[in-house]
């Protein structure tokens, strides 16, 4: 059983790449919907109707347990999943929680009431319906009190990254970096909450300034995966990693192998 591994494109090979350092043994199938990306644009309803499409075909390739690397999907679609969709003996995980344990020193599971952290002001980066669900305020409201979180939806962004024009989506995120400072001039963390921006992480870091902690998930899923096989090592096993896309596979094949830095190889979804 391979762990599927989602996202509406690109981004979430950021997430891929840190799976497979931390779980070299577990084969991975990736599942990238370029034909609809990008998912940040688009409604709740369209977002989870796209998300179950895509999350039953990682099931027909024999993943049991699928991570959502896509915030946008996790923000906006994962919730009614679980509560309402997901089937008993299948899983769906997403990418937010590990990243707000972080943010607010806590260990995975630890349910106890929100609390004081070190950090009070926090600068979100996210898609614009990542933003509007309000998910990442409110997970955070479960584990702490005090923090002033200032939202900055970056839009063009995921497009640019997907066209591979690298230029413009430098441009936009320093323009969206300085939108943000307007709102919240002295953010002491910055949440990369696209796994899209770890792309541009050391823009966003130059943008920010060095006093500034930026936060990307990759690392932190990987490590909370790796708890959740250790607790669960029924859910990944045998099976070939593949990567699966409903665009041109040509096309995002190119992408791919520019963004991992070796041959990546698409096959049709
Ligand atoms: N990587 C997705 C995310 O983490 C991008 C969403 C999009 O397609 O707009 O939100």
């Amino acid at each position: 059983m391979a762990v599927g591994v989602f996202d509406s494109g690109l981004g979430g090979l950021t997430v891929l790449r840190a799976l497979e350092r931390r779980l070299p043994e577990v084969p991975f199938v990736y599942f990238a919907d370029s034909a609809h990306a990008p998912y940040g644009v688009r409604t709740a309803d369209d977002i989870y109707e796209l998300t179950c499409a895509a999350v039953e075909r990682l099931w027909a390739e024999g993943c049991d347990l699928v991570i959502l690397a896509c915030n946008t999907a996790s923000a906006a679609a994962l919730r009614r999943m679980q509560e309402s969709w997901l089937p008993r003996d299948k899983r769906v995980l997403g990418v937010f929680v590990p990243l707000i344990e972080a943010l607010t020193e806590r260990r995975w599971g630890d349910n106890s009431p929100p609390r004081e952290v070190k950090v009070k002001h926090v600068a979100l980066f996210a898609t614009p319906a990542t933003v509007s669900s309000r998910a990442f305020q409110r997970e955070l409201a479960f584990r702490a009190i005090g923090v002033d979180v200032e939202a900055q939806a970056c839009g063009g962004v995921v497009d640019a990254i997907e066209e591979g024009d690298m230029i413009l989506a430098e441009a936009l995120v320093r323009s969206h970096v300085d939108a943000l400072r307007r709102k919240m001039p002295t953010p002491e963390a910055a949440i990369l909450g696209c796994t899209h921006y770890p792309l541009l992480e050391e823009i966003f870091q130059d943008a920010l300034g060095p006093q500034v902690d930026v936060y990307s998930q990759a690392e932190l899923v990987a490590e909370s995966l790796a708890d959740y096989l250790d607790r669960h090592p029924g859910m990944a096993g045998h099976g070939a990693a593949r990567f699966l896309t409903t665009g041109d596979p040509r096309r995002v094949s190119g992408h791919a192998t520019q963004v991992l830095r070796r041959p990546i190889s698409f096959q049709q979804a």
